[in-house]
């Protein structure tokens, strides 16, 4: 047993430490040194009971991730949960931080659980595609009622201690010193011979009852995404029904069998990839903790972006041209703190006292007492340049002034700044007190002391970061604007943008591109196409389906019309035939014969168009990662979670087979890490061949 767990004996209970920093994951080396640790505990002559925690941040929160891909080691997280429920002295689990997946069953194993105040209990295995697999499926429901077991397992949401000491999920909190309780509480225990959990049956006497809440559950899983959540039911169910050890092996079956599934890997993939892309580039310099911010302009963006800040604690100063849009943009952030407060994002204190931490002002001068302006004004490129030429004058050398911007060029702002190293891209995503994603957009002259502080910025207020290069639409909307030019040449060629939208959906995407076109307003990327259009290749295939509709005043949803025509009385979008008429009469036009697609080739021929584009925004360097690029298109565009991303769902998809023939060519990158065949990808273009 090594310094991995910490063994002490007071007054008769031993304490068995679990010291794995960060999170005290369940790693083979900890396993076994618990299993050497309660051999020990057994075999001692001055120990009459145990307790079992951990040093630092967290109770184990949960087995090691990063071990799931590999050949499972001996001992087995399950055997060392039996291992403690069978010890002959008392176990106490004193749970404090974060007691989730593993971390919990351990606990759930144990004779009693105390924990702190503050900390959350839960089995949050659902997220990475799995269910619990040491006994979490058949020792919970033995402790809380079943409609509580199903939430926890199928929601994956962590238990604040105070609610799972009502359910049952633990036994007692500590207010004061949680080992000294913990130990307290097992000298009580200790004498007697201890209650294993799975001999507890008291949970099951409603049978019917219990059965109809998992017929009920069933029905409202019926289409997850993964087939974790209807085998975490089964597992459930069978915990009254089956053999405590059959119900084991039943979960230990489900559990091997979803842990080698494609949902699983790409599950943890994004787990692990938005991790690494929060860290910013090593060798950086410390970053400046920023609190004071200021915001420029006060709409939809600018708003969400404040409201972040303040959520995080930051003091917010929003600047607007004048008292008219002023008053609006005061209204407007008073309706989304009072949003957030009701969804418990945000306390009602900050509604009370939204005057002491936030200004709305006209005075385009205060943007001086900021550490940080973000600017979150109009796309409009003059509008933007004229902005930053003022905020470099109105400034300390020391600010740090940041773009909203989506498209337009970060060096360009930074120079009409006149100070080009203190500028850098954050740009947020709507609605951005919401969503997670923030791209910080690092410029070619962006001092590395303002990157890492735009990093570490990003973080402080709950974002996820990742990192791109200056280019039009960075990472996340050069690579939507390949899936839309894949959907519009699918649309073009036969397929209706009905099937286009049924196709992405089955595939997991919450909408379908026309959809979200339609909700977005078709006249923003309208307006985006015209102004490029004379750089656009005049050899190039371009749809016009898209500007056709438009020109019919269909602008989407807010019109009442666009790929979709809106019931006036419901709302409710219905497909139309003026849109496949308008579509054909464009087909004939340009001689084109149509062909039908199954949901399938369009599933891939968008899929082959983000992987391509995501492989170029690699080949340039925009990218650090091909994680990177599956982490925005996850977190900021809606791509289904349990396919891993674009680049992620190529690879599991085989998709990039061709390529790996080409892997000779490659040249070694330091930025390169998974899915790096990628790389090879960009020499095919943007290939829609699928
Ligand atoms: N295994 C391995 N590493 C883990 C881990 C795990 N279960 N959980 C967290 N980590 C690592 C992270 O990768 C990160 O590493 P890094 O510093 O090298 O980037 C570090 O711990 C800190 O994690 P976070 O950045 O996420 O820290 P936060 O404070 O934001 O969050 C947390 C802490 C709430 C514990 C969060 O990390 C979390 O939710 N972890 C995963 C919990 C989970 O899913 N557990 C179930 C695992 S599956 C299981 O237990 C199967 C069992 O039933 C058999």
């Amino acid at each position: 047993m090594g310094d991995i767990i910490r063994y002490e004996v007071t007054e008769g209970v031993a304490v068995l430490s679990i010291d794995n920093p960060p999170v005290n994951a369940l790693s083979a080396e900890v396993r076994l040194g618990l299993n050497s640790a309660l051999d020990r505990a057994q075999a001692d002559d001055s120990v009459s009971a145990i307790v079992l925690t951990a040093a630092g941040r967290t109770f184990p929160a949960g087995a090691d991730i990063r071990e799931f891909g590999k050949p499972p080691v001996e001992p087995h997280l399950p055997d060392v949960c039996n291992a403690i429920e069978a010890s002959s002295k008392p176990v106490v689990a004193a749970l404090h931080g974060m007691a989730l997946g593993g971390g919990f069953e351990l606990g759930l194993a144990s004779h009693a659980r105390i924990a702190t105040a503050q900390s959350k209990v839960g089995l949050p295995e659902i997220g990475l595609g799995l269910l619990p697999g040491a006994g979490g499926t058949q020792r919970l429901p033995r402790l809380t009622d079943v409609s509580t077991a199903l939430s926890v397992v199928l929601t994956g949401k962590p238990v604040p201690a105070s609610v799972a000491r009502e359910r049952g999920l633990i036994d007692a909190i500590s207010e004061g010193d949680l080992i000294a309780d913990a130990c307290a509480l097992a000298r009580d225990l200790a004498g007697k011979p201890p209650r294993p959990t799975r001999n507890r049956r008291e949970q099951f006497s409603d049978g019917v009852g219990y059965q109809k809440a998992i017929e009920e559950a069933r029905r409202v899983h019926a289409d997850a995404p993964t087939m974790a959540a209807g085998r975490a039911i089964d597992c459930l169910e069978a915990a009254p029904l089956l053999p405590f050890d059959a119900g084991l092996a039943l979960e230990r079956d489900a559990f091997l069998e979803l842990r080698d599934t494609p949902e699983a890997a790409a599950l943890r993939h994004l787990f692990l990839a938005e991790r690494l892309a929060a860290k910013p580039r090593s060798g950086l310099p410390a970053p400046t903790d920023l609190k004071r911010v200021a915001v420029l302009g006060g709409g939809l963006m600018g708003v969400g972006i404040a409201v972040a800040c303040l959520a995080r604690g930051k003091a917010v100063t929003i600047i607007e041209q004048n008292a008219d849009t002023a008053a609006k943009t005061e209204a407007r952030l008073r309706s989304v703190v009072e949003r957030s407060v009701s969804r418990k994002k945000l306390p009602q204190s900050m509604l009370d006292g939204l005057s002491k931490h936030s200004i709305v002002t006209t005075q385009f001068g205060m943007v001086a007492t900021a550490q940080l302006v973000i600017e979150a004004i109009a796309e409009d490129e003059a509008l933007k340049k004229d902005v930053f030429a003022k905020l470099g004058a109105a400034t300390s050398p020391k600010t740090i002034l940041a773009t909203n911007t989506s498209y337009l060029n970060v060096d360009m702002l930074a120079q009409a700044s006149g100070r080009p190293g203190q500028v850098v891209g954050l740009h947020f995503f709507s609605p951005a007190e919401v969503m997670k994603l923030c791209e910080v957009v690092v410029g070619k002259e962006t001092a590395p002391e303002v990157e890492a502080t735009a990093f570490a910025f990003a973080k402080s207020i709950g974002k996820v970061p990742v990192r791109a290069g200056v280019c039009d639409g960075f990472i996340g909307n050069r690579v939507l604007t390949a899936y839309r030019t894949a959907a519009d040449y699918l649309l073009e060629d036969g397929a209706s943008p009905y099937d286009i939208d049924a196709a992405m959906r089955a595939y997991g995407f919450r909408l379908g591109p026309y959809q979200v076109l339609d909700l977005a307003g078709l006249d923003i990327s309208w307006a985006r196409r015209k102004r490029l259009a004379t750089q656009r290749d005049p050899e190039a295939r371009y749809v016009r389906i898209g500007d056709l509709l438009c020109e019919a005043g269909r602008f989407g949803r807010k019109a009442g019309a666009g790929y979709y025509r809106y019931n006036a009385d419901s709302g409710k979008a219905e497909r139309d035939r003026e849109v496949l008429a308008l579509i054909e009469k464009e087909r004939v036009a340009k001689g084109i014969t149509t062909q039908s697609y199954s949901a399938e080739i369009i599933q891939r021929r968008c899929l082959i168009a983000m992987a391509n584009e995501g492989s170029k925004l690699l080949g340039e360097g925009i990218a650090r990662s091909a994680g990177d690029i599956d982490v925005v298109m996850a977190l900021g565009f809606g791509f289904p979670r349990h396919k891993g991303g674009p680049l992620k769902a190529a690879e599991l998809s085989g998709l990039l087979s061709v390529q790996r023939d080409l892997e000779a060519l490659a040249k070694e990158d330091a930025f390169w890490t998974p899915s790096q065949t990628l790389k090879h990808a960009a020499i095919n273009g943007n290939r829609f061949d699928g």
